[in-house]
This record gives C-alpha cells, sequence and structure tokens, in this order.
C-alpha cells in the first residue's frame, strides 16, 4: 500500500478522514476486528455479572473518592486522575496576591530530583523526601508529625501514596522500592498485621524466582474498597518479570488477584506470543498509575512496552498486552475492553501516563469517556464502558523492518483527532536558527539522520529520529480535565531523539557482554553515555570507587533501575571491566530464547542536542496545550518554560522539556511547574493560557502540585528537587506550599 511520506498516512486512512462519520464505515470493519474481542469480553462481563446491566443507568458524575467537597487531594486529583479541584479561593482575581504560606525541606539532596506529589488527607500531608522516607506534616503550617525510615535507600523516582480509611483503622500506603508499606497514617509505625511485618514485597507471586526480579513502585497504588491496586516499574532489558497487575487486601496484603499482562496458556492474548514467552519475556508493565472508575468498579490501566525495549526477534506478534489502555473488572481483575496503542513495540512508547475519566458531549450525547495521553503525542478518547472510540482512529501502514530476525508491525493505530499536540515529523526546515554555527552543525548532523515520522523501525548503523523523544510528548506528570468543560491540559515535550542499533559483536559470557545486555542501553556500547542525562562511564574509577560502582550497581538511581540480580560476581566483573577495561568470563545460563535477544543493540539514548546543548530543533521546545474533548480542537497552545541563559539573550518563550503534570481548579487557574531549567511554578488561566501568576522554587519543580484546604483556606503545594535529566544542575528536596495572605 502505498504511504503517504508527508503525513504518514495510507490511502486508505486519508479516505476515512473524510469525515468522522464515514470513518465509522472504512475503519469500522478493523474496529470491528480489534474490539470484536472486546465485546466478546463484555458480553462475558455481562452475563457473568447480573448486576452489569445498571451500568448504563448511571448519570454521568465526577468520580472522586475521598474529601467530595475537594478539600483533600489524592494522587491525581481523585480516582478520575483529572487533577481537578472544585476549590476556587484562590482564583483568577485573587491569583496575583499568592505567597509562600510554609516549606518543609526534607534536609536530602537528592541526586535525581523529586517526582512526589504529597497526599493530603484531613488536614494531614503526606509526602517522600529524595530518599524515600515518609512523613507526615500539619498541612496548614509544614510542620512535622512523624517520619518513617524504611532502612532501605530508595534510589527511584516515587510519584505519591495512597490513603485508605475505615473508622479508627487509617493507613497511608508507599512504595519504597521493591516494598510496599502500610502505614498507621496518624503514627506512620508499620501496621505488622499486613503483609511480612507491615509490608509486601512485589518480587513474590510473579511465576519468577523472587531473588531474580527487579521491580519497584513508582506511582502510588489504586484503593478501590478493601483492595489495594499495584503494577511497578522493571527493567528495559532482560531478565525483566512479567508486569501483572495485582490486588492487594488492604488489610491482610494477601494477593487477591493478577493479570497477567503478559498471557498464560489459555489466556486471551496469549497466541499474540510465541508460545514459551510468558516463561521468560518481561514488562508490559503498568508504572505510570490507573484511574478507578468507582461506581461501576472499573479500573483503567495503561501499560509499557516489552523488555527489552528495541529487539525483540523472537516475538511475532502483537504482544498483548503491552503498550495497552485495559479496562478491568476491578473486584476480580477479569478483562473487559483493551486498547492496544502500539503493536509489537520497537520505540518503548509507552503509556506514559494514568488515564483521565471525564464526561464529554459526543454529537449531542453525553457520554462517560476515557482519554489517555501518549509520548508521541496522541490523545485517544474511548466510551469508557465499552472501549468505543469517540474520535475515529486510523489504522496507518509503517515501513518493516531491515534488521535480521525483527518482524516490525505492519500498521499502527493513530487518532484522526485531537491533532496531535508535538510536532510529528522533523525535516530540515525545522532545525534551530539559535545562531548560524547551531544550524550548521544541525544540518550536517540531520543529513545523516533517517526522518521519516512515527514507528521508522530503527537501522543498524544509521540514526533514526524519533520525534518526539523517548520522553515524549506527554510524560509520566499525566494531563488535568476540567470536569465542567471537558477541557483535557496536557504538558509537552517536542524535542527529536535519535536512536540505532548495532551488532552484538562481544563473546557470550564475558564481561563485557554483561555490560552490553544490561547497561549499554543508557551508557552507551562505548561507555561514553549521553551526558548530560545518562552519565558517561568513560575513568570512572578517578571519581567512584570499585566499592561506589558496586553499590551504584545494586541499588540504582534516579532513572537507572538497580541490579539487584546480579550476582557478587557479576557486579564485580563489571566494575573491573569499567575500571581497568579487565573482560573477564562469567557465568552466563541465559536459555536461547533470551540469548537471540542480545544479537542487536541499542547503542544508547541520544537526544538530538546542538554542541552548546540546547536542542537542535527549532522552538517550542516544550507547550501546554488545552483541547477541548468534545471537539476534539485545541482552545490554545503556548510553549512552556525558558532557559533562563537564552532568555537573558533574548531568546524567550523557547518552552522546555518539562515532567510533572498540571492541576487545575473551579478558581478558573491552571497550576504547574515541571520547567526543568528555569525552576518556576506558574498559574494560567485555564480558558485563555494567559500567565497570571508565577514564583521561582528553590529548585525546579518536576512534580505533580496539589491542591487543599485547611480551616478555610486553600493551599496549593509542590515539591521541588531540580531536575531529572540535568545532571550537573542544583538538587535538593523541599516543599514549598502557597496560600493568599489573611
Ligand atoms: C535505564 C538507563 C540505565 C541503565 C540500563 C544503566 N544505567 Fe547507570 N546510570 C543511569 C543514569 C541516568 C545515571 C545517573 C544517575 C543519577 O545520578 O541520577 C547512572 C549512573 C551510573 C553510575 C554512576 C556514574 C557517575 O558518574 O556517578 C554508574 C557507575 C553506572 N550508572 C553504572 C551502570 C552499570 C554498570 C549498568 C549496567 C549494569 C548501568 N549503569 C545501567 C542510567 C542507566
Amino acid at each position: 500500500m502505498f504511504v503517504d511520506k508527508a503525513c504518514g498516512k495510507t490511502e486508505e486512512a486519508s479516505k476515512s478522514l473524510r469525515g468522522m462519520r464515514a470513518m465509522k464505515s472504512i475503519v469500522g470493519l478493523k474496529l470491528f476486528v480489534m474490539f470484536g474481542v472486546a465485546f466478546l469480553a463484555i458480553l462475558v462481563f455481562c452475563f457473568g455479572n447480573p448486576r452489569s446491566k445498571q451500568i448504563s443507568a448511571h448519570a454521568p458524575r465526577r468520580i472522586v473518592s475521598n474529601g467530595e467537597a475537594g478539600t483533600d487531594w489524592e494522587y491525581g486529583g481523585g480516582l478520575a486522575q483529572d487533577h481537578y479541584s472544585p476549590l476556587a479561593q484562590i482564583n483568577r482575581s485573587s491569583v496575583h496576591e499568592l505567597k509562600v504560606a510554609w516549606t518543609y525541606e526534607t534536609g536530602e539532596n537528592g541526586s535525581y530530583g523529586l517526582e512526589t506529589t504529597p497526599l493530603i488527607i484531613n488536614g494531614v500531608l503526606y509526602g517522600l523526601s529524595p530518599s524515600q522516607k515518609v512523613f507526615a506534616l500539619n498541612a496548614a503550617t509544614g510542620k512535622l508529625i512523624w517520619r518513617f525510615d524504611s532502612g532501605i535507600p530508595g534510589t527511584q523516582p516515587d510519584r505519591g501514596l495512597a490513603y485508605w480509611g475505615s473508622g479508627a483503622d487509617k493507613r497511608v500506603f508507599v512504595g519504597i522500592m521493591n516494598f510496599v508499606y502500610a502505614l498507621n497514617a496518624d503514627t506512620g509505625r508499620p501496621i505488622r498485621t499486613f503483609g511480612t511485618d507491615g509490608r509486601i514485597d512485589l518480587r513474590r507471586n510473579l511465576g519468577r524466582d523472587p531473588a531474580s526480579v527487579i521491580i519497584a513502585l513508582t506511582s502510588p497504588a489504586t484503593v478501590y474498597k478493601d483492595l489495594l491496586i499495584v503494577g511497578g516499574m522493571e527493567p528495559e532489558t532482560l531478565p525483566c518479570a512479567p508486569g501483572d497487575i495485582r490486588a492487594y487486601d488492604v488489610r491482610t496484603g494477601k494477593l487477591r488477584w493478577s493479570f497477567h499482562t503478559i498471557p498464560h496458556p489459555g489466556e486471551f492474548g496469549y497466541d499474540s506470543w510465541p508460545k514459551n514467552a510468558w516463561k521468560y519475556a518481561g514488562a508490559a508493565n503498568n508504572w505510570a498509575g490507573m484511574a478507578l472508575d468507582a461506581h461501576r468498579g472499573v479500573l483503567y490501566v495503561p501499560t509499557g512496552s516489552v523488555s527489552p525495549d528495541f529487539y525483540k526477534p523472537n516475538e511475532h506478534g502483537n504482544d498483548l498486552f503491552a503498550d495497552c489502555l485495559l479496562a478491568l473488572n476491578a473486584e476480580t481483575g477479569k478483562l473487559i475492553w483493551y486498547f492496544q496503542g502500539v503493536r509489537h513495540d520497537l520505540w518503548d512508547r509507552d503509556f506514559p501516563a494514568p488515564p483521565e475519566l471525564l464526561t464529554v458531549d459526543s454529537h449531542g450525547r453525553a457520554i462517560d469517556a476515557v482519554a489517555q495521553t501518549t509520548k508521541q503525542g496522541f490523545v485517544y478518547l474511548f466510551n469508557r464502558l465499552n472501549g468505543r472510540p469517540l474520535f475515529p482512529i486510523e489504522y496507518r501502514e509503517y515501513p518493516s523492518s531491515t534488521v535480521p530476525g525483527e518482524l516490525a508491525a505492519r500498521e499502527q493505530p493513530l487518532p484522526a483527532m485531537p491533532a496531535p499536540y508535538a510536532r510529528q515529523f522533523l525535516t530540515a526546515a525545522m532545525l534551530t536558527d539559535r545562531t548560524p554555527a547551531a544550524h550548521q552543525w544541525a544540518e550536517k548532523q540531520f543529513k545523516n539522520f533517517i526522518s521519516d515520522g512515527q514507528f521508522v523501525p530503527f537501522r543498524v548503523g544509521r540514526p533514526t529520529v524519533l520525534f518526539p523523544g523517548f520522553d515524549g510528548g506527554a510524560e509520566w506528570g499525566g494531563p488535568a480535565v476540567d470536569p465542567k468543560t471537558g477541557v483535557l491540559y496536557v504538558n509537552s515535550n517536542d524535542i527529536a531523539w535519535t536512536g540505532e542499533l548495532a551488532r552484538n559483536q562481544s563473546q557470550a559470557g564475558t564481561a563485557r557482554a554483561l555490560y552490553l545486555s544490561r547497561c549499554s542501553l543508557c551508557h552507551g556500547v562505548n561507555l561514553a553515555g549521553s551526558p548530560p542525562a545518562y552519565p558517561s562511564l568513560l575513568h570512572i574509577g578517578n571519581h567512584l570507587t570499585a566499592r561506589e560502582i558496586r553499590k551504584i550497581i545494586r541499588l540504582g538511581r534516579g532513572r537507572m533501575p538497580s541490579f539487584s540480580s546480579l550476582s557478587h560476581n557479576q557486579r564485580s566483573a563489571l566494575v573491573r571491566y569499567l575500571v581497568n577495561g579487565e573482560n573477564g568470563t562469567i557465568q552466563s545460563s541465559e536459555s536461547p530464547a533470551v540469548r537471540e535477544t542480545r544479537a542487536y543493540l541499542f547503542t544508547g539514548y541520544n537526544r538530538f542536542l546542538d554542541p552548546q546543548g540546547y536542542p537542535a530543533v527549532a522552538p517550542p521546545w516544550g507547550t501546554l496545550n488545552a483541547i477541548d474533548l468534545n471537539t476534539g480542537k485545541y482552545l490554545w497552545k503556548i510553549p512552556l518554560g525558558e532557559y533562563p541563559k537564552l532568555a537573558r539573550e533574548r531568546m524567550r518563550n523557547t518552552g522546555t522539556e518539562n515532567y510533572g503534570g498540571p492541576i487545575v481548579t473551579a478558581g478558573g487557574l491552571l497550576f504547574i511547574g515541571a520547567t526543568s531549567f528555569d525552576n518556576k511554578f506558574r498559574a494560567f488561566d485555564s480558558s485563555t493560557g494567559k500567565l497570571l501568576w508565577e514564583a521561582t522554587l528553590p529548585f525546579s519543580g518536576d512534580a505533580t502540585p496539589a491542591t487543599y484546604e485547611v480551616n478555610g483556606r486553600q493551599y496549593v503545594v509542590i515539591a521541588a528537587g531540580g531536575p531529572k535529566n540535568a545532571l550537573g544542575a542544583p538538587r535538593g528536596g523541599v516543599y514549598v506550599a502557597f496560600s493568599l495572605p489573611r
């Protein structure tokens, strides 16, 4: 089939663009095939559940868990994950008076930022320090109430906490690396009757040897009735455990159900994999959090890609349920419907954020919907009862892979509306004009790149542009939705990265082979990394001792996962290789299927930056977008963030990379930090995108803020820890709360 290069759409798909109604018939067939299975699942669900008939009788309504009045704040602003607050004391006319109410200094200087959104329940704020110590503060004053140190050095992002209460039994649930603790909300002490001595170990019950499993709960659990539902972050390379979605009893910590995102024999989706994949394949995990329709008991779970990310020679199917939005029965974990955003993902195009629940006006009818943002810059919108898309989805054809053994999927789904919120196709006309020298440099680089838009499989020997990059598009901060208007607010990165594969020339069972199998993905085949985000390991012995390196490998750090499953010998061999270049032999007991995935290597994540470290594409490098989900049209779009140095040189409003999402309030405001280089915390008019207020944080606030009320006073709070992607930048761990002066 002819593929139109300019917009990457097929002839068949262009026909379907003529109108949304026409779409229904043309794409309908594909949708039918895709959703046929889902409908079957719905039927099973409906007939198996006598109460399900009532499903459509529910009037649309906002879904919150605690604090219906909006005085509390749970992760995502509540189970709908809409980041919305009905509070309006701080509003368009009063916001200019906003002042710091208190700050809480965690006393830590996390080496990799602080992504936490605090939890606020009944006037108490629960938060995390960069090394994952838990604390409770008086939310009105910032005074410490208690602190809990698990004794485990937390080295991974930890985006929030979860809460459950029944009478006097009030619990805060927090993931600390591979453990989930149940803490007494009043005292911060572990509740000993939960799991083993107050915690459960997520390495267990995954069908693999727990000692070999690497997992960390980086987004908080979702609480439904007496269930605590979790996913987890997992490695990007093998070995890696499957990303089962699991529900535990909130009281006892007993496992109540698991949904296998890599199906076992006999389960639906099993035939989208080779027959033994469920035993060795990994991930398809939920690392970004979930949304819950508590009234209907339906859980919406976005999943990530399969490990390894970039070369999957023994998978020749669509790899269900990787890169899917799953609707699960929250009570049982049974599948209701699913949508797969990327088939046989070769680009690490995880669903990077929780979905949002809202009600939209679709052709005059109020439809309870679920929206999902992506790294590619798409928003998908579905009827949340049955998974039917509310805007057409086209299946477009993409090129096949040129790498031996790799079989890329023929087609990938794209929403016809809304238009992407990040640029999709990098051309020479879009290169940086910051200086003539930077432009020339970029042009020269660009000539060597393959730049063909989305879903072009990486090749050997020549870089392929990924635009937007590996960090999106959208990221884990997640968007905000105003439930009254159906407008979705999403911040987006808009810079290009490149990727490339290389043949693995190392000899199995050597230190170099081990390095290439676990480390080169980030630190590069040649150890040079991709600074500043991924440090070089060349001459690492000059500033770290062997012991320090072994410790970093064992525990991980920031974006680097822990490699706790490597043996002491393996770690030592790696250290000798890094420090002395010694290529010792080590035992390797990998199965042939795993060994096959090592034949080609991803050579490292590379942002396309100019020699001064600024994006080599023209601005905007980061944006904030307001999209009306009733119509699919943009309300407004603005650049988000600046580089202070460039701003002083009169290059303003470039937008920058940004991490951490917005919140939106009934006061007509949108609050967002996120901009990694200017340390700003901003409030915009949610209806126009006009900047109404800004403050400078002690470190960049690469986290999603929260808003709440105590004693009739509204506060907005954000964690400021420094940018996660600029290694040399100053870092700390401070929570800053703002309110109006009395
Ligand atoms: C997913 C990406 C990723 C992988 C895989 C990874 N690292 Fe890292 N590594 C990082 C990042 C990011 C940092 C910087 C962490 C920080 O300080 O925030 C880092 C830091 C380090 C450091 C400290 C560097 C310094 O200058 O302080 C060492 C040593 C290191 N990694 C070794 C390894 C080894 C050995 C492996 C393989 C077993 C590995 N890494 C795998 C991303 C990765």
